[in-house]
């Protein structure tokens, strides 16, 4: 079985997200078990906010770069923080640009995590991101749900986690999802 292609994409644009280290950290991980992994920084692509208009005109070049690497990857891996107990615009809009032409995420393996700064963890979130990307037809396992809490104390200066038992259970995602991309390859 060829290794796997993975993309890694952050849902928080800042410099100091507590949502990269934990993505640096799951990179590390995948990687760990042979995978491929290209890591995109949405940032750098400065999608224009979906509009049918624009799409009809021809879809960006941009949106094209990120549809593109996602219809390539066997794993999708995601770490967003939770805004006002939902996912980040920039990153429903990273997910609606590349549902269209034919949906990127159809059948597309994902796994989603996420750091915030209060006691929840983005536990409001990922209900959001999980039905977005049912609705996809992305597939993703059900446990365990990594949510990691106080994410501005939960790292050390080397960008480890605190914690073992934020390690142990990223982890076990991404261990249960590679298995079930394994499957999908
Ligand atoms: C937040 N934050 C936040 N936190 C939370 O636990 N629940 C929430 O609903 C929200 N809502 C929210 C809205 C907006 C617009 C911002 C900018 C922030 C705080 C958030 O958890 C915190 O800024 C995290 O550190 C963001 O993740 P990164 O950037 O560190 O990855």
């Amino acid at each position: 079985m060829a290794n796997l292609k993975v993309l890694a994409i952050c849902g928080s644009l800042r410099e100091k997200s507590t949502n990269y280290l934990a993505l640096k950290i799951a990179e590390k991980i995948v990687a760990e078990t042979g995978a491929e992994v290209t890591e995109i920084k949405p940032k750098d692509l400065q999608l224009p906010i979906f509009d049918e208009d624009i799409e009809a005109v021809g879809v960006p070049e941009a949106v094209q770069k990120i549809y593109d690497q996602i219809v390539a990857s066997d794993l999708v891996l995601i770490a967003s923080p939770e805004y006002n107990h939902s996912l980040p615009g920039g990153l429903k809009n990273l997910i609606d640009w590349t549902s269209r032409q034919t949906n990127a995420w159809n059948n597309k393996v994902v796994a989603f995590f996420g750091a915030s700064a209060g006691s929840f963890g983005t536990v409001r979130m990922q209900p959001h991101l999980r039905q977005i990307l049912a609705c996809l037809n992305a597939k993703f396992v059900s446990q365990p749900q990594v949510h990691l809490a106080f994410g501005q104390k939960a790292f050390n200066s080397d960008g480890s986690f605190v914690e073992a038992k934020n390690l142990e259970s990223l982890k076990t995602l991404i261990f249960a999802t590679v298995e079930l991309a394994n499957k999908y390859q």
